[in-house]
C-alpha cells in the first residue's frame, strides 16, 4: 500500500497536532456535480453505479479533482445493508429509496438474519479499488448506517415524514424492534470490519434519524446498539489506528452520552454550538461539522463569515474536522464548495500554531 501523503484528517480525529483544520463534506460525490450526473447516466442508475467498481471509483474521485478535500468517502449507500438482507432496494424517481419487502409484521421479522458478507462483496471491491486509485493522496472513509437509522427505512419501507410505522412498533411491539436492531448491530459491525479489512482508513456511522426519538427511546433503541457496534470494531489496520466517527443528526442534547461511547469523533449538525459542544465532550472526542448545508446558498461574504464563526467557535488546537452539518444539497453551486474548502484551509492556520 502507498504511504499516506496527507494524514491531516486522521490526525485531527485523534486530536494530534495538525497544520490546518481538515475538511470533507458529507455527500461530496453527488448530483450537484455535472460529472457525477454524466457517470450515473453511463451506469444506468444510482444502484448500478454503486454496483460498478470502476464507476463507483470514478465518482468517489470526482470531487477531489475540483476541491482540496482532506478525505475521500466510499461511494455507496447505507441501504445496501437491508438490501443484502433481502428487502429489495429500489429507487423511485423523485421519491427516494423504497423497499419491496419492508418489515411490518412479525412473520417478516422472525426470519431476519445477518446476511452473508459475500452479498456485499461489491462494496468491499469498491473500497479496495478506491484505495488503490487514491494512491496515498488522502485517507478513505468507509461508512454504514446506524442500526436504528437502518431500522427506520426497513420498517417504513422508505423515507417518512413522521415515522409512524416505526414508532407504532416501538411503542406497541418493542421486542420486535429490538430483534431488528440486534440483527442490524451484528450486521453493521461485520460490514464495517470488512470495509476496514478492504482498506477503509476511518469509518463513519450515519445515525441520521436518532434525533426523532424521545430521550428515553434514544437510550434504549439507538445508543445501546451504537455501543454494541463500536465495541466490536477493528480499530487498527496496517499498523495505524482506524478512527471511528458517529454522526447523530439532531443529537446535540446527547453529546456527553455519545462521547462516552469509545469513539474518536462525533459529527454534529448545524444546530449545535461548537464551543459549548467542545466544553461538554472535553478531551474525550474530536468534533466534526457543522456548517448549515444551506449556508452554501449565501454569497462569498456570508460564507466566509460562517466559516470564521465555526473555526473561532471550536478555537485553538487539534480535534476539529470541518464538514457540513448534513449532506450537501443537490442544487449547490460547486464554486461555493471550492470557496468553503479553500477558506477553511486559509483561515484555520492561525488556530494551529503549535
Ligand atoms: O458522502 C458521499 O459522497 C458518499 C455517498 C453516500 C450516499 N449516500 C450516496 C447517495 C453516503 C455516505 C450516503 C448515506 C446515506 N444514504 C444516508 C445517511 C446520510 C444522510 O444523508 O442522512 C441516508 C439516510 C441514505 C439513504 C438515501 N440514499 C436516501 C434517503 C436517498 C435519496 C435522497 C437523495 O438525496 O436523493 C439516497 C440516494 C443517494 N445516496 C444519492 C447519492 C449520491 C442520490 C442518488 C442519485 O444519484 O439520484
Amino acid at each position: 500500500m502507498a504511504v499516506l501523503h496527507n494524514d491531516t484528517f486522521l490526525r485531527a480525529l485523534l486530536k494530534q497536532p495538525v497544520d490546518y483544520t481538515p475538511v470533507w463534506l458529507m455527500r461530496q460525490a453527488g448530483r450537484y456535480l455535472p460529472e457525477y450526473r454524466a457517470t450515473r447516466a453511463k451506469a444506468g442508475s444510482f444502484l448500478e453505479l454503486c454496483h460498478n467498481t470502476e464507476l463507483a471509483t470514478e465518482v468517489t474521485l470526482q470531487p477531489l479533482e475540483r476541491f482540496k478535500l482532506d478525505a475521500a468517502i466510499l461511494f455507496s449507500d447505507i441501504l445496501t445493508v437491508p438490501d443484502a438482507m433481502g428487502l429489495g432496494l429500489h429507487f423511485v424517481e423523485g421519491e427516494g429509496p423504497r423497499f419491496t419487502h419492508p418489515l411490518q409484521h412479525e412473520q417478516d421479522i422472525v426470519h431476519l438474519q445477518v446476511p452473508d458478507m459475500s452479498r456485499l462483496r461489491y462494496v468491499f471491491d469498491a473500497v479496495s479499488s478506491i484505495r488503490q486509485a487514491l494512491n496515498g493522496r488522502i485517507p478513505l472513509i468507509g461508512f454504514s448506517g446506524s442500526p436504528f437509522t437502518l431500522a427506520c427505512y426497513m420498517v417504513e419501507g422508505g423515507g417518512s415524514r413522521d415515522f409512524r410505522l416505526l414508532k407504532t412498533m416501538l411503542y406497541q411491539r418493542p421486542q420486535l424492534l429490538h430483534k431488528i436492531l440486534d440483527i442490524n448491530a451484528q450486521t453493521v459491525t461485520a460490514y464495517l470490519n470488512e470495509q476496514i479489512a478492504s482498506g477503509a482508513q476511518a469509518v463513519q456511522i450515519f445515525d441520521t434519524w436518532g434525533g426523532i426519538l424521545s430521550d428515553a427511546a434514544f437510550q434504549e433503541f439507538d445508543l445501546f446498539y451504537l455501543r454494541q457496534v463500536v465495541s466490536g470494531l477493528q480499530r487498527e489496520a496496517d499498523g495505524r489506528q482506524v478512527p471511528v466517527i458517529v454522526f447523530t443528526k439532531g443529537g446535540g442534547q446527547w453529546l456527553e452520552q455519545l462521547a462516552a461511547l469509545e469513539v474518536d469523533a462525533l459529527g454534529v449538525d448545524w444546530t449545535v454550538n461548537l464551543q459549548q459542544a467542545r466544553q461538554q465532550v472535553g478531551q474525550r472526542v474530536a468534533l466534526q461539522g457543522n456548517l448549515d448545508p444551506l449556508a452554501l446558498f449565501g454569497n462569498p461574504e456570508s460564507i466566509a463569515c460562517e466559516v470564521k464563526r465555526l473555526l473561532a467557535g471550536y478555537g485553538a488546537g487539534s480535534g476539529h474536522v470541518f464538514n457540513l452539518g448534513h449532506g450537501i444539497n443537490q442544487f449547490t453551486d460547486p464554486e461555493m464548495v471550492k470557496y468553503v474548502v479553500d477558506e477553511v484551509h486559509r483561515l484555520s492556520v492561525g488556530y494551529h500554531q503549535n
